[in-house]
Formats: C-alpha cells, sequence, structure tokens
C-alpha cells in the first residue's frame, strides 16, 4: 500500500482530453461488476497521477496505486505513452496530444535540451522530434510560423448539441471528447451562439421601439421621402428596399437616402436599390461616402427586353446595389445575387416584382423588423413587407402613385 495520497496533475490533465462519458460509464460499470483488476495507479513520489487519473476518480482508495520514482519529465512522457497507447481516443484527440508534444519538444529544443532528452520529455523517439524540428523550419517563411487549423466542421445539430451540454453546465473540455471535437471548437461555438442569442435580444427591442415610433395606419404617406425620414428613430430600420428614379439627374436622391440611412438604418441594416446599368459608378461613388458598399446583385428580366439604342445593348438584368451600415448583421443567411423577375406593371409603369422584394425582404430581416421604401410607386416594397410580417413604412411625392399603391394595398389586404 502507498504512502502517498493520489492527485490529479494539471500538466497531464491538461495534455489529455477528458474520458467521453460512455467510456466513462463503461470504466465505472466494469469497476462495479469486476472489482479492481486493471493496471495499478501509478503517480509521482509526491502523488500526482500520471496513469489512472479516471480509475481513481471513480473507484478511489479501492485503486491499486504504485509510486514510481521518477523525475517530472520522465513522468510526464509516460503519461503521454500510456494514454495514447491505450485509450481510444478519436483522430482529433491523438492529434491534439500529438501538437501538445510537439510544441514542448521544440520549446525544450529552444532551451537548449538535447534531441534525447526532448524526446524522453515528451515521450517520443529522437527521430519524431528531429522531424518535429525540420518541418517547423519549413514552415517558417519571413519569421512568421504557420500553424495548422486546428478547427474542426460540425453540422448544424453538433452545435445545437455542444451549445445544450454547455448551457447544462457540462465542463468545455468534457463537451469536447463527448462530441470528437477539439475544444477551442467548442469555445468557438458557444462564443458564436452567446453573440446570436445577444443580437436576436437586442433586434428585438429596436423592432418593438420602431413599432411604437410608427404611425399605427397610413403607412403609406403622400410627401417627400426627406419629410417621412424626420419621422423615422435612429436606428429603427432594419431594411431600405428601395427603386429611386433612374435619371442621372436623380443622383442626389441616392446620395440623400443613403445620408438618411446611415442614421435610421440598425447597425448591419441594408439599404438595396435598383438602378440603372449606366449609374452604377456614381451611385456606388455617391452612396459609398456614408454606407458600406456590400454587393451587387442582380435581376433577372422576365418579358420584353429594353434595347439602349444609345449604348447598343438589348438590357437583360438589372442591378440591385447593397450597401450596409458597418456590416452585415447575419452572415449566417445566404443569399442568391441573382433572382428572376417577373413582369408585374398593372399598377405602375416602372412597377417591380413583389417576389423580388419579397426575397431580400424576408432574407435580410426578420418578422416584426421595419422596412422603409422612400420611393413607393405603386407600393410593391409595402405589400411583401407586409405580406411576410414585417413593418413597413413608404411614401411617394406623386398623388396617382399614392392613390395605387393604397388601393393595391387594400386590394390585396381585404
Ligand atoms: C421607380 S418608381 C418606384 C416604383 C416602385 N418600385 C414600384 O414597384 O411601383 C420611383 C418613384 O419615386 C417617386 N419619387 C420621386 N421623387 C421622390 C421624392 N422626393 N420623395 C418621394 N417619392 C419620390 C416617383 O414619384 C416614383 O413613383
Amino acid at each position: 500500500m502507498s504512502e502517498v495520497t493520489p492527485t490529479p496533475w494539471d500538466r497531464v490533465q491538461g495534455l489529455l482530453p477528458p474520458l467521453a462519458a460512455p467510456q466513462r460509464d463503461e470504466l465505472k460499470a466494469s469497476l462495479e461488476t469486476h472489482g479492481y483488476r486493471g493496471p495499478p495507479v501509478y503517480v509521482m513520489p509526491d502523488g500526482r497521477i500520471i496513469d489512472g487519473h479516471n480509475r481513481y476518480d471513480l473507484w478511489g482508495s479501492r485503486c491499486v496505486v504504485e509510486v514510481l520514482d521518477v523525475d517530472e519529465e520522465t513522468g510526464l512522457a509516460l503519461a503521454l505513452a500510456h494514454n495514447t497507447a491505450r485509450r481510444q481516443l478519436t483522430t482529433i484527440q491523438i492529434n491534439q496530444i500529438r501538437d501538445t508534444q510537439r510544441k514542448t519538444a521544440l520549446r525544450l529544443r529552444e532551451q537548449g535540451k538535447t534531441q534525447a532528452e526532448a524526446a524522453a520529455a515528451v515521450g517520443v523517439s529522437q527521430q519524431v522530434v528531429s522531424d518535429w524540428q525540420a518541418k517547423s523550419m519549413h514552415n517558417t517563411s519571413g519569421g512568421k510560423v504557420h500553424k495548422p487549423d486546428v478547427r474542426t466542421k460540425v453540422t448544424k445539430d453538433g452545435k445545437e448539441k455542444v451549445v445544450k451540454a454547455v448551457k447544462a453546465g457540462v465542463p468545455q473540455a468534457q463537451v469536447a471528447a463527448d462530441l470528437g471535437v477539439n475544444q477551442a471548437t467548442v469555445s468557438r461555438i458557444v462564443t458564436e451562439d452567446a453573440k446570436r442569442e445577444q443580437e436576436e435580444v437586442e433586434r428585438k427591442a429596436r423592432a418593438e421601439a420602431a413599432a411604437r415610433t410608427l404611425p399605427k395606419d397610413n403607412r403609406i404617406q403622400q410627401t417627400d421621402f426627406r419629410h417621412q425620414a424626420e419621422t423615422l428613430a435612429d436606428e429603427s430600420v432594419a431594411l431600405i428596399f428601395t427603386d429611386p428614379p433612374y435619371a442621372r439627374d436623380n443622383l442626389d436622391l441616392y446620395a440623400e437616402v443613403a445620408r438618411i440611412g446611415s442614421r435610421v438604418l440598425v447597425p448591419g441594416g441594408s439599404l438595396l436599390c435598383y438602378c440603372g446599368q449606366f449609374l452604377v459608378p456614381d451611385i456606388y461613388a455617391a452612396i459609398g461616402k456614408t454606407l458600406r458598399p456590400w454587393w451587387i446583385a442582380a435581376v433577372q428580366h422576365g418579358g420584353q427586353k429594353a434595347r439602349m439604342t444609345e449604348y447598343g445593348v438589348v438590357v437583360c438584368w438589372k442591378p440591385l446595389l447593397w450597401f450596409v451600415k458597418g456590416t452585415r448583421g447575419d452572415k449566417h443567411t445566404f443569399v442568391d445575387d441573382l433572382t428572376i423577375g417577373t413582369r408585374e406593371k398593372d399598377g405602375h409603369e416602372w412597377q417591380q416584382a413583389e417576389s423580388e422584394a419579397a426575397y431580400w425582404i424576408e432574407r435580410l430581416t426578420k418578422p416584426g423588423e421595419l422596412v422603409w421604401d422612400p420611393f413607393c410607386g405603386s407600393g410593391t416594397t409595402a405589400v411583401a413587407a407586409h405580406k411576410l410580417k414585417r413593418l413597413f413604412l413608404t411614401c411617394d411625392v406623386d398623388e396617382r402613385a399614392i392613390t395605387t399603391a393604397r388601393a393595391r394595398f387594400a386590394e390585396v389586404f381585404k
């Protein structure tokens, strides 16, 4: 019987992933059925456990304990050698241990230990240390070492499991071991989830605040957009989806909408505007001063195509320029940058397809959030937003356009 009390050894625990829950249950069941049969729990002269940590944890003083009279580095090498050889570790876990061994060996070499000493300290052959050194020299270019990417791809289901387990109080190292991923991956998933949750809370609060400031009815107003914008609260609009007049002398309208957008858009909110091809460089320059250019999407025309005689081009698509305030809030929702429009011109000569507005509203906003269209026309954005249970506000200076938009809205939602 040994005189020392076995205690966990931080250095070894830090190198080895914890036993996965099913393996631990299996070990426990075996101890309960057969009693203690395995090799001794090996400990350092001061009691730090070299090997048998899980057995000691489950079976305590009923384990057979043997003290090995070895120095620190030899004890560590023994711990790694025992565990990597015997335990059912996943490839990722073995790679993690290998990575730690490699780093430790390289550090010892830098500290002046011989290859043989470094090899003994981490439990590998001298040849392995020599290979690691050669590789580390190759991986160094311009003084910068390229570290291997240890991130692991985890499915959506897997991510949900990770978050659930961590929220239930399971230590991250244990979750990593149970799911066969590395701990950095677990930590990344948990951080991303917490960030998403926080963003969701903020989005909800902003949507509720926006709803409070909107008029109850009359959200299709006959007025200039600059006037309507004055009624919009700061950071209340999730998306500006609009189709300003295309003429070159309307460039200042685009710039003005962007300027207003930089105030009323939520952080990460978007401005999407249709425009003619010939205006793209100018609009980019005008809007780019206040909002960040994000992407140029395209809408492929249905029906008859316009012929631009001035340019000698048959127009098959129109640009939908996308700008964001800051950076796009939700990059997890993928969008196609090409949509196929249907021809809908029964309400307004410039009427755009409702399906296009719906496509973008659905992906760039959440129900309850506010969509603003400063150039209402026949009310396409308003109808699409309302169908998708988003709040909307829109206006047009033209009385006929407003009459058409209100009639269309009343007809759709009668
Ligand atoms: C290209 S149309 C919009 C068409 C709309 N997307 C649809 O699907 O029917 C542009 C509209 O902007 C309106 N407009 C022009 N200047 C405006 C201003 N300063 N304030 C509000 N509306 C304006 C025009 O009257 C016109 O109806």
